[in-house]
Parts: C-alpha cells; sequence; structure tokens
C-alpha cells in the first residue's frame, strides 16, 4: 500500500516536470560542513555532492547504459552509437549540470539530437529509464527530483516529432 502511494506521488512529480519546460535554477538546499577541496569556503553542498560525486554518477550511468541495451522503445536509437563516448559525454555533461568540477564543452543537447527524430514517448520513456537508473542506485527522491528538474528545460530541443 505505501509502496503504492510513493510510487503514484513519484510519477505526478515526474510528469509535471515533464509536462512543464520551466527554466529551473535548481536549488540546492542541504547545508554541509564538508567542504570540497576544489572549492573555496563552499558551506553549501553542490547538487552533485548531494548525489554523491563521481562514483554515484558512474554508477548511474552504467545503470542507465545496461538499461537502454535491453529496452525495446529506445534502443534502436542507439544500435549504431560509441558506447563509450556516449558514456563519457554524458557523464561531463551531468556533472556540469549538476554543479560539479567538470566543464562540458561538448555540441549543444540540440544539434546532437538533430536528426534522430525523437519523440515525446521516446523522450519520456527515456527519463522514466534514468528514473530507473537512479533508484538502482540508490539515489533519494528528492536528490532525483532536483536532476530531473535541470533536465527537464532540455525536453524541447531533443524532442523534434
Ligand atoms: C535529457 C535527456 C538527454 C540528455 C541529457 C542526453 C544527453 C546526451 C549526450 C551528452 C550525448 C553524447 C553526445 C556526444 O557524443 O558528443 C548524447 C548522445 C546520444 N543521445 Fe542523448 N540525451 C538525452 C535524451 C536522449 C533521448 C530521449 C534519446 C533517444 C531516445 C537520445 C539518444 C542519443 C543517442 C542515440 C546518442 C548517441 C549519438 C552518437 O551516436 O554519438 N538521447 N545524449
Amino acid at each position: 500500500m505505501m509502496k503504492i502511494e510513493i510510487t503514484s506521488m513519484k510519477k505526478s512529480i515526474i510528469l509535471l516536470l515533464l509536462m512543464s519546460c520551466f527554466s529551473c535554477s535548481s536549488p540546492s538546499s542541504n547545508i554541509d560542513n564538508n567542504v570540497d577541496s576544489n572549492s573555496h569556503a563552499q558551506t553549501q553542498a553542490s547538487l552533485y555532492q548531494e548525489i554523491g560525486g563521481k562514483p554515484a554518477l558512474d554508477n548511474i550511468i552504467d545503470n542507465l547504459i545496461n538499461i537502454i541495451g535491453q529496452d525495446d522503445v529506445v534502443f534502436a536509437h542507439f544500435a549504431q552509437s560509441n558506447v563509450t563516448r556516449f558514456k563519457d559525454e554524458l557523464t561531463i555533461f551531468l556533472c556540469h549540470l549538476a554543479d560539479g568540477p567538470c566543464q562540458y564543452q561538448g555540441d549543444s543537447m540540440e544539434d546532437i539530437h538533430q536528426g534522430m527524430y525523437i519523440t515525446k514517448n521516446e523522450f519520456n520513456h527515456f527519463v522514466e529509464l534514468f528514473i530507473e537508473a537512479m533508484d538502482a542506485s540508490g539515489i533519494s527522491y528528492p536528490i532525483q527530483n532536483q536532476l530531473l528538474a535541470r533536465l527537464a528545460p532540455l525536453r524541447r530541443t531533443i524532442i523534434k516529432m
């Protein structure tokens, strides 16, 4: 019973994020006294730190790639892709997006996905797979939602059909 309530609540939040392409400035609300050695007098944890840093992000992306590999809806898009490159670029992109110590200097999401003719359904499904990957990595729902909120504005640049 409890699991059903949590699942449906999570689905509502995800739907809300997917339906609205608002520009989010991603609040990081938790105060963390563990100062990142690369930052100057930082008192607030970045989303990257809250996710669990590089080990957690690597784990999420490994899970995502495994899940995509067994998925009937989006796998066809990835069938000819260079998985190593996808993994490396996605890692840097998400690290940057979560205010981690990375600078994504690749092409824009619009340029990369142009010509793939990604549908709304495929995009929404990809987000569900991403959530599965975060679940499997043990990322808490509040942290998942913060990362999803930063991905939501990309929706309109990636969907072309
Ligand atoms: C918020 C959602 C998404 C993000 C943040 C994202 C991000 C990225 C990044 C960073 C890359 C690597 C680019 C490079 O190689 O330089 C990439 C590649 C790719 N993306 Fe996405 N993507 C998203 C959604 C999707 C969706 C929904 C699909 C298809 C259903 C998709 C299909 C692909 C494919 C096939 C490639 C590999 C292109 C190649 O062969 O090199 N992406 N994406």
